[in-house]
C-alpha cells in the first residue's frame, strides 16, 4: 500500500538555508519567494512543553539569549531575537511558535518536515508533544507535516501519539539496523546524509515501499547525480540555486 506523501522533491533546509535566519519565518518567505512550496525546520520544547523552532540545544548560536532554550518558558523564549545574530536586515526577527508555522503553512498550501530535535533527556517527549500538537493545528487539511528526527524514539513516540501522521528516519552514519528500525516506526521516508545515498541504497528504501531524501544538498553536479539515481527528494541550503519551479 502506497503511504500519503506530502512533500515535492524540493525542501528549502531550515526555511532558505542560510539566506535568513535558519528557523524563523522570514526564511520560510525567503524560500517561497523563491519558488519553494515545501520547509525543513527543526522543533524543540520550551520548560512549558510548547513546541518551537530551533535547531541548537542552546540558544547561543541563532538567538540573543545564551543558554539551553530547554530551560526557558515559551514566554522567554518568544522576547528573543532570533534574526540580529544573522544581519541588521533580520533583527528583532522572533523564534516561531510551530502555531504560528502551521498557520503560514496551512494558509499558503506549503508541504512542511518537522525535525523532531529533542532536548537533552526528551525523546519521547518531544515526539508526543509535537505529534499531538500537530494532529490539532492541522485538523482537516489534506497536507500533514512529515515528522522526521535522527532520534528513533522520538519518531516512536510520535508513531504512538498521533499514528496517522507521516513519519521519516533520519541517518547521519550509516548503520545496518536502518531497515528493521524503520519498518518498526512504519515510515514513509528514510532520510540520509547524501553522502550515504547511492542508487543501491534508493533501492533498499524503495523496496520498504518508502521515499529516499537526502539533505543537505548544496552542489548541483551531486544533485543532478542523485536524481540520476532515482531519488524522490532533496532538503537543500541554496534555494537561490536549485528552482523547484
Ligand atoms: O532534517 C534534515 C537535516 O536538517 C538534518 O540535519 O543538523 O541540519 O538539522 P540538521
Ligand atoms: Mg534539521
Amino acid at each position: 500500500m502506497t503511504k500519503p506523501w506530502p512533500l515535492p522533491f524540493w525542501i528549502a533546509h531550515r526555511g532558505a538555508g542560510k539566506l535568513a535566519p535558519e528557523n524563523t519565518l522570514a526564511a520560510f518567505r525567503l524560500g517561497a519567494a523563491h519558488g519553494y512550496r515545501a520547509f525543513e525546520c527543526d522543533v524543540r520544547l520550551s520548560h512549558d512543553g510548547r513546541p518551537f523552532l530551533l535547531h541548537d540545544d542552546k540558544l547561543n548560536r541563532t538567538t540573543s539569549g545564551r543558554g539551553p532554550a530547554g530551560l526557558l518558558s515559551w514566554h522567554e523564549l518568544s522576547r528573543l531575537d532570533a534574526g540580529g545574530w544573522h544581519s541588521r536586515a533580520y533583527a528583532g526577527e522572533p523564534i516561531p511558535s510551530l502555531e504560528t508555522v502551521a498557520a503560514y503553512c496551512r494558509r499558503n498550501g506549503f508541504g512542511l518536515n518537522l525535525e523532531l530535535k529533542p532536548n537533552p533527556g526528551q525523546d519521547e517527549e518531544t515526539g508526543r508533544v509535537v505529534a499531538l500538537a500537530v494532529r490539532e493545528l492541522w485538523a482537516g487539511s489534506e497536507r500533514l507535516p512529515l515528522l522526521s528526527s535522527f532520534k528513533p524514539a522520538a519518531v516512536a513516540a510520535a508513531q504512538a501519539a498521533a499514528p496517522e501522521l507521516p513519519r521519516g528516519l533520519l541517518i547521519d552514519k550509516a548503520r545496518d539496523s536502518w531497515t528493521e528500525e524503520a519498518k518498526a516506526l512504519g515510515c514513509s521516508t528514510v532520510i540520509t546524509n547524501y553522502a550515504l545515498m547511492d542508487r543501491a541504497m534508493v533501492e533498499a528504501v524503495h523496496a520498504l515501499g518508502m521515499k529516499a531524501l537526502v539533505y543537505t544538498v548544496n552542489d548541483e553536479s551531486v544533485a543532478r547525480w542523485l536524481m540520476a539515481n532515482g531519488l524522490d527528494g532533496i532538503i537543500t541550503d541554496t534555494v537561490d540555486k536549485f528552482s523547484p519551479v
